[in-house]
């Protein structure tokens, strides 16, 4: 290994040290921050093991200039893979990694290496679930790496992917222990997360912040972020130029919003149609004081914290500077994630009462009764708090357990061409009431929504300051996954929901190119959700646009999908296919992306194009989806 070994954590944890000639390789792929935030806890276990960790991405791992080398590991070495998959694709610091394990150069490297594999994804993502993840443990196999584990597996729509991975952790461990024939020691889960040193300063002016404000908090994060989910791209600070309702004021009245959010790009900065916008975003109000409230910090409250462990060090959060609680809690952690086992786990042994302790001890073991009482309520650890009145934690220590807060991902809604300056998202407002009666506020969607947002005036900054709560953002490629082809070539779009968005851009551009081959299968529930209508009608009467619309709940119509529209229009689109059309199909991942690729698929077989048609476009980059869960 090429990195100088870091010594082992001066955390005091009584484990033995016999792992001390057994280097841990971790390699990370990730596009959002979270499987090398998890990466992070095996550096951390494996330290507290006195094992020499070392951590790099996957693709860093096979490159020259990388912070590790795969290819000089020696037989004593551990590898530990923890990756995603982005659309069934490897995440961008990974592609190149998959590269070379197709090449011939990398048998000889990776022949009796010891390594374990833990994937996380998305269950919902039906047809892509796992798929990278999975494709590196056969490959893996297939070359003679021995497998000491088999493949974990992390599951985000249970919200299960933490207690998961330290679950499946517990035999790692033991078989590393096993493999080098030592007995396992008991409890080597422990102190697994951050831990924080914690300076409060309660009451003290905020005036007196040394550089305690929100965009500085963010800077400090983002500069942390750029080793990992930043890389290589540009983030900056802003405000919003346009923020407007797309939905009519009847489905406003019932709750319903979609908004349409324009930023001014800086100087400098460029995208691409079908590229992606991140949105770094932060809690609502009435959720950071409530946490605030149970902590009894008043709201102008300042803290600093320092890590107790060199191996934390990749967490968002700002270090050894005063800022105030209030944008700290707003901005770095994730605070209405459902409570993990894990996280249970460690409020067992503070509750003071047997029964509680009792109850605790259940709920952070039995995954059962975890999913019964937990997942199913989504309730957050604050929940879990006031529930459990006996146990008392520490702010230091919680803050120490929560997530950090990650950035959202929107596909951008228009066209460099038409807005070179400037570019949109097309935002569904996320709000509903939890099984457990908690008012849930989705994060971003809200903070979008609410801008330009104000602070409450009780985080007490001095009139003078920046009265409004930053914005930042990202623009991130879409790899190349998500573009448009050549002006001559034909194109049919699939977007329901705010799954129109990218096909707005798109649409922007194709005009702009003078290409009219263009059709556009969008849905919605009633004509109160005609996303973008006028725009969509004046490019059909210009002759840009075939447009269907299915409406699903629209009392005077029959209710129809998309994918009935495809097939009530299978002549259109099996003419649009036989002169090479690419698809496009954006929105829902768990059930209208595989019924509209099943539909496509029956109306090529129709007029026999195969049983593997929509398949052999998905290789020939033909189709492409841009889904979430
Ligand atoms: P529904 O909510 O009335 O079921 C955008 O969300 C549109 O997608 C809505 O009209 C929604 O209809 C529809 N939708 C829901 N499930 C779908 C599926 N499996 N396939 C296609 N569209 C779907």
């Amino acid at each position: 290994l090429k990195a100088a070994p870091k010594p082992p954590s001066a955390v005091g944890n009584g484990h033995s040290k016999e792992l001390h000639d057994k280097p841990l390789l971790v390699l990370y792929g990730s596009n959002m921050g979270t499987c090398e935030e998890l990466a992070d806890r095996w550096v951390s276990l494996g330290e507290m093991l006195g094992m020499p960790c070392s951590k790099a991405s996957l693709a860093e791992a096979i490159s020259s200039d990388g912070p590790v080398d795969l290819r000089s590991a020696g037989t004593d070495c551990i590898v530990a893979i923890i990756t995603s998959t982005y659309n069934g694709q490897a995440p961008d610091n990974a592609v190149d990694f998959e590269r070379w394990l197709e090449s011939d150069g990398a048998s000889a490297t990776v022949r009796n290496l010891r390594f374990a594999c833990f994937g996380v994804g998305n269950r919902q993502w039906t047809n892509t679930f796992l798929s990278f993840p999975r494709r590196l443990q056969t490959r893996l196999e297939e070359l003679g790496a021995v497998a000491l584990v088999p493949m974990g597996e992390g599951d985000a729509n249970s919200g299960q992917v933490s207690s998961a991975f330290d679950a499946w952790n517990r035999s790692l461990f033991s078989e590393i222990f096993k493999t080098f024939k030592l007995p396992v020691p008991a409890g080597i889960q422990d102190s697994l997360n951050p831990s924080f040193e914690v300076a409060l300063h309660v009451g003290m002016e905020a005036r007196e912040i040394q550089g305690g404000d929100a965009t500085l908090i963010l800077e400090d994060a983002l500069a942390r972020a750029k080793g990992s989910f930043l890389k290589n791209c540009r983030s900056w600070v802003t405000q919003v130029s346009l923020n407007r309702e797309l939905l009519t004021d009847e489905a406003v009245a019932q709750g319903r919003s979609t908004r349409h959010i324009e930023v001014d790009l800086p100087e400098g900065h460029g995208y691409r149609a079908g590229d992606h916008l991140g949105v770094w975003g932060a809690n609502p109000d009435e959720v950071v004081a409530a946490h605030m409230d149970y902590f009894r910090l008043p709201h102008d409250s300042v803290v600093s914290l320092s890590l107790l462990r060199e191996s934390d060090a990749s967490c968002l959060v700002p270090l050894r500077r005063k800022t105030d609680v209030w944008s700290t809690l707003a901005y770095c952690f994730d605070l209405q994630q459902p409570a993990s086992m894990a996280q249970i786990g460690i409020l067992a042994p503070l509750a003071a009462c047997p029964a509680e302790r009792a109850d605790l001890e259940q709920l952070s073991s039995d995954a059962g009764c975890h999913a019964a009482k937990v997942l199913a309520g989504k309730r957050t650890l604050l929940e879990i708090l006031k529930a459990y009145g006996s146990v008392k934690l520490q702010f230091g220590k919680f803050l120490g357990m929560l997530p950090a807060m990650k950035p959202r991902f929107y596909s951008i809604s228009s066209s460099p061409i038409k807005c070179p300056n400037s570019l949109s998202i097309t935002v569904s407002v996320v709000t509903g009431t939890t099984p457990s009666g908690r008012k849930h506020i989705g994060v971003c969607s809200n903070h979008l929504k609410e801008q330009p947002r104000l602070r409450p005036a009780s985080v007490g900054l001095p009139a003078d300051a920046e009265h409004y709560m930053p914005l930042i953002l990202f623009v991130k490629d879409s790899g190349g996954l998500f573009r448009l082809p050549e002006p001559n070539v034909p194109v049919i779009m699939v977007g329901p929901g705010t799954g129109v968005a990218p096909m707005r851009g798109f649409l922007q551009e194709r005009a702009a190119q003078g290409a009219r081959e263009n059709i556009l299968f969008f849905g919605c529930r009633d004509r109160h959700e005609l996303l973008y209508q006028s725009e969509l009608e004046e490019l059909q009467a210009s002759g840009y646009l075939k447009l269907f619309v299915a409406l699903s709940r629209e009392p005077s119509v029959p209710k129809a999908y998309v994918q009935n529209l495809i097939e009530q229009e299978s002549d259109l689109v099996v003419d649009f296919l036989q002169r090479g059309a690419r698809i496009y199909v954006c929105g829902d991942a768990s059930r209208m992306a595989p019924e509209v690729r099943a539909t496509f698929q029956r109306v090529a077989e129709k007029i026999g194009l195969g049983d593997s048609f929509v398949a052999s476009m998905v290789k020939q980059g033909r189709y492409c989806e841009d889904v979430w869960a």
